[in-house]
């Protein structure tokens, strides 16, 4: 048996794909555009293993996600891929709308038409199980429960609008054409082979550099942090148990303000990587402009996918943080390789290209 995971040369993707692999031995076709945020370095322990199969390819290529499903027979398609900075979907929307949107809709189409020709037992097993945010609920206020799959949708920024579209699409498809659609809206992720744009690994590497760590306004933004690898959990949960046409939040039950965030990635780090200096990292904690339409609170409310499909957490915020922080100082390489850029040229330096389809 086979499943297709799109996005999988991303922080998340590479994740579930790397904890797949360890998990179980059906094989898992990877596609991804590698835009500068997939990272083939990510899955370097599984380039290479059969069970891996890599495709460098748009989700919105009909035609070839077609040929792909056509090729491998998948019986669920995991959508992962997507434009996912909030940053940059300001200073440019267009990619957002482009795949977040149109390239969710093609595969959609592609997926639609595959499952539509399947015999009737591969068709009742077959899933689409889409990977989305809770930023889709819009934003917060202090004293208002966290977010329920019933809350209305009021995305604030093109990200968060791009992503709403999608689960959208992924929802009519089913209620339309009878698509079997999952859908998993999830709080902010952290862990291994994060890139280091988002809040977590700038930080981090931030602080190691000697450079100012960059909180955004007053710092007082309430985010829920989920481990990455208790997401990956949840998403194989939602895909082996599901009920179709379903939503389930994915949230770790740990809210907690930017500012304290960065203050405690600072005292592990004074403690296990103490500054030559004596003096402590969040001397280089700088508040910087706001965010514009910057979202003050998410929360996740994930009572629904613990009582439906018993999914926990496995990690606290702190024993997370300590293992995220304790894996940058253990990998270097990945992020020097990262942050010089060096990691675009890794499929050409690192891998023989037969094993990168569509390169
Ligand atoms: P990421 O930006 O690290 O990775 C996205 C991956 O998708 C990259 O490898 C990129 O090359 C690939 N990609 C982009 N456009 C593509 C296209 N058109 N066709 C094929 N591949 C393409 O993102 P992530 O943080 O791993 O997020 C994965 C998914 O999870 C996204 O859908 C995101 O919206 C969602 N999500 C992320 C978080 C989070 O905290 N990171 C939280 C909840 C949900
Ligand atoms: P981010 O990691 O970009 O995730 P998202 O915007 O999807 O929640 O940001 C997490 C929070 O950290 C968000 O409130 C914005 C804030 N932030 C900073 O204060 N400084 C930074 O340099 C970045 C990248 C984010």
């Amino acid at each position: 048996m086979t499943i297709v995971v799109t996005g999988g040369a991303g922080f998340i993707g590479s994740n579930f794909v790397l904890d797949w692999l360890a998990l179980h031995d059906e094989t898992v076709v990877n596609v991804d555009k590698l835009t500068y945020a997939g990272n083939l370095g990510s899955l370097s322990a599984v380039m290479g293993d059969p069970r891996h199969i890599f495709v460098k390819a748009d989700i919105g290529d009909q035609p070839q996600m077609a040929a792909l499903f056509a090729a491998h027979r998948p019986r669920a398609i995991l959508n992962l891929a997507a434009e996912s900075h909030v940053d940059r979907s300001i200073a440019g929307p267009a990619a957002f709308i482009e795949t977040n949107v149109v390239g969710t809709f093609r595969l959609l189409e592609a997926a639609r038409a595959y499952w539509g020709d399947l015999p009737l037992d591969e068709k009742a097993a077959f899933r689409f199980l889409h990977v989305s945010t809770d930023e889709v609920y819009g934003s917060l206020e202090p004293a208002e429960p966290a977010f329920a799959e019933t809350n209305r949708y009021m995305p604030n920024s093109p990200y968060s609008a791009s992503k709403a579209g999608s689960d959208h699409l992924v929802r009519a498809y089913h209620h339309t054409y009878g698509v079997p659609v999952l859908t998993t809206n999830c709080s902010n992720n952290y862990g291994p082979n994060h890139f280091p744009e988002k809040l977590i690994p700038l930080c981090i590497h931030n602080a190691l550099s000697g450079k100012p760590l960059p909180i955004y306004g007053d710092g007082q933004q309430i985010r829920d942090w989920l481990y990455v690898k208790d997401h990956c959990a949840a998403i194989r949960r939602v895909l082996e148990a599901g009920r179709l046409g379903e939503t389930y939040n994915v949230g770790g039950w740990n809210e907690r303000a930017n500012l304290d965030v960065v203050r405690t990635l600072c005292a592990i780090l004074d403690e296990v990587r103490p500054r030559s200096d004596g003096r402590s990292y969040g001397e280089q904690i700088t508040f910087v402009k706001d965010r514009p339409g910057h979202d003050r609170r998410y929360a996740i409310d994930a009572t629904k996918i613990q009582q439906e499909l018993g999914w926990m957490p496995a990690e606290t915020f702190e024993t997370g943080i300590a293992k995220t922080v304790r894996w940058f100082l253990d990998n270097p390489a990945w992020v020097e390789e990262v942050t010089s850029g060096a990691y675009r040229t890794w499929i050409d330096r690192h891998y023989d290209r037969s094993l990168v389809h569509g390169a």
